[in-house]
């Protein structure tokens, strides 16, 4: 299926052509006049300057010529040079019906599709997962649906901490006591007490560096013991995960890459790249047109110890073997340096070969209402699990009050409409940018989250569960003003997905399907559907909400979330 946006835009370069208008301006926009069009070209005002002659007047050349076929109407110009098309309502019908008779909702599979590594999630192992991971799993997660939906072959590493000075102060610990038996229990008490007593004791701090450093270089007995603290901790890790329906097709850590880094570190040397500063090995990575500087990448501490580029270098190394086109970090973008300084060292030294793309996408932080960093009330790190138990606590109160579904579903729901309220509020916002938490406002159900959006499907269902007519793909010509915007709504979804893909941006997958719950619910409102008495037209109907619901319940998955089937 071609797209309206993809035919109207081969239209109006048709039209540019023949009136004589360089084509280059001839591109189409949804409108910002609803009330006067579906969608509009300014092409007109662009091509005045170099064509020398009144925008006006290149509209009215070009609306002259213009052929809309069986798409849409005569071009309408208006105002400076604007050019209005609207687009048929047989047209409109003809192609919500095809979208409704194809698999992929319209959606064309990608021209060119690329193999992408998503690096996303990045929890550190023994340590307790905090709203920080909780906004790359969110986001990460959501790039990673959208862009397999849009035809390119992706996968999502989860690149844990799990090599680090953590392991060496749990170890430190665990040897002080004769390494006895431990559970999970033990190693969320264990880390936070270690951590905190390093920063007093020297001599423990000392020994935990020693530790780590051994079991980089392969004592068999912390290595061990690491594989234990490995063990548990992923098993939860998948738990919390499995929560949150995010998942991982590696899951690889910075351990992993151990053995490529000496390799690495004596090429870097042998090719000159690299160099002792101060007893640490340094790569320059300053470019001469940077404005501010850009410090040069410590490869190795001067105990000859490895630093979080380091593991990234040698993962870029180690990512090679699968052959990405690009490789996607979603990362807080308070690590922009980090990812700056590691880019540059990989490009420059080869270790990421020219062809691969490195992106880097920050996101900002998800702040308290005092506009800082979300925090316990006590003032301490938010945990993911506290903050998940807390949503779910206070969606079950808000179930059990609606007496909407069956006591025994209470929490299941519960759980599938906090899920919805958390990751809606956080992908709603553009990723790279900060956001207030707000429980109230992410679970209310009217305006735009989440749960309004599961309502939104939940009362098509319920329309379809009580319709006992034939189902079909057809739809009329729409009859009402509010028909007519639902469907445009509808026929909108493959451009729009096309951008928010070529973005790798979720937000606006949210404000799509925001603006199609609306189309609906004012459809809804407005059309006695079950009520009609042609039955040709009640079929229409039938098939108009259920490509609605398609669009909507596969726009949640993009988002990774689902909806129940009451609430
Ligand atoms: N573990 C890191 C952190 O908690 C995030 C890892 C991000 N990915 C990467 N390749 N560096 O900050």
């Amino acid at each position: 299926m071609t797209s309206i946006e993809i035919q109207l835009n081969e239209k109006i370069r048709q039209a540019f052509e023949s009136a004589g208008v360089p084509t280059e301006h001839a591109a189409v926009t949804v409108s910002d006049r609803p009330e006067l069009a579906d969608y509009q070209c300014n092409g007109a005002m662009a091509a005045a300057r170099p064509m020398k002659m009144s925008p006006r007047e290149i509209a009215a050349r070009v609306a002259e010529v213009f052929d809309g076929g069986d798409l849409c109407d005569p071009l309408e110009t208006a105002g400076p040079g604007f050019l209005n098309i609207r687009l048929k309502d047989t047209a409109l019908a003809r192609c919500a019906s095809d979208m409704a008779r194809d698999a992929q909702l319209g959606v064309a599979p990608a021209v060119h599709p690329q193999r992408i590594i998503l690096d996303y999630g990045g929890p550190n192992v023994a340590k307790p997962l905090h709203i920080g991971h909780l906004r790359s799993a969110i986001i990460g997660e959501s790039v990673k649906r959208i862009l397999r939906y849009a035809g390119h072959e992706v996968v999502g590493d989860i690149h844990m901490g799990d090599w680090g000075y953590q392991m060496g102060l749990i170890i430190e610990s665990l040897r002080e006591t004769g390494f006895p038996p431990f559970s999970l229990a033990d190693l969320e008490r264990i880390y936070p007490e270690a951590s905190a007593r390093a920063k007093e004791d020297d001599a423990f701090r000392e020994r935990a560096l020693a530790a780590t450093h051994a079991l980089q270089n392969g004592d068999p007995a912390y290595r061990a013991v690491w594989r234990q603290i490995m063990d548990l901790s992923v098993a939860d890790l998948k738990r919390n995960y499995s929560r949150l329906n995010v998942d991982f097709d590696w899951w690889k850590g910075e351990s992993d890459v151990q053995d490529l880094i000496e390799p690495m570190v004596e090429k870097m040397k042998a090719d000159g790249y690299a160099y002792l500063d101060d007893g640490a090995l340094i790569v320059d990575v300053s470019e001469e047109d940077d404005k501010k500087e850009i410090p040069p990448c410590m490869i190795l501490k001067s105990d000859g110890s490895a630093l979080y580029a380091t593991t990234d270098l040698a993962t870029l190394l180690d990512r090679r073997d699968w052959h990405p086109d690009k490789v996607v970090y979603i990362v807080d973008k308070r690590q922009g340096l980090h990812f700056t300084q590691v880019f540059r060292c990989a490009k420059k030294t080869g270790v990421s070969p020219e062809e691969t793309e490195l992106d880097f996408r920050g996101f900002g932080t998800m702040n308290g209402p005092d506009g800082q960093p979300y925090k316990t009330r006590e003032g301490g790190v938010m945990r993911l699990s506290a903050l998940i138990d807390e949503i779910n606590s206070y969606m079950v109160d808000r179930v059990r009050e609606n007496e909407t579904v069956a006591a025994e579903d209470a929490e299941e729901t519960a759980r599938i409409i906090g899920l919805a309220a958390l990751k809606y509020g956080d992908l709603s916002n553009q990723a790279s940018k900060d956001y207030v938490f707000s429980l109230e406002r992410f679970a209310s159900s009217d305006g735009n989250t989440g749960p309004y959006l599961l309502y939104t499907i939940v009362r098509i269902k319920s329309i379809l569960d009580k319709y006992d007519g034939v189902c079909g793909t057809d739809m009329n010509a729409p009859g009402t003003p509010s028909e007519r915007e639902l469907m445009l709504s509808l026929v909108r979804f493959p451009d729009a997905f096309a951008d928010a893909a070529d973005q790798m941006a979720p937000h606006k997958v949210c404000a799509y399907l925001y603006d199609l719950a609306n189309h609906f619910n004012g459809f809804y409102r407005d059309v006695k559907i079950l009520a009609e008495p042609d039955p040709d037209r009640k079929a229409g109907y039938i098939a108009l909400l259920k490509l609605t619901l398609r669009v909507l319940e596969q726009g949640i998955d993009l988002l990774g979330f689902e909806a129940p089937d009451r609430m």
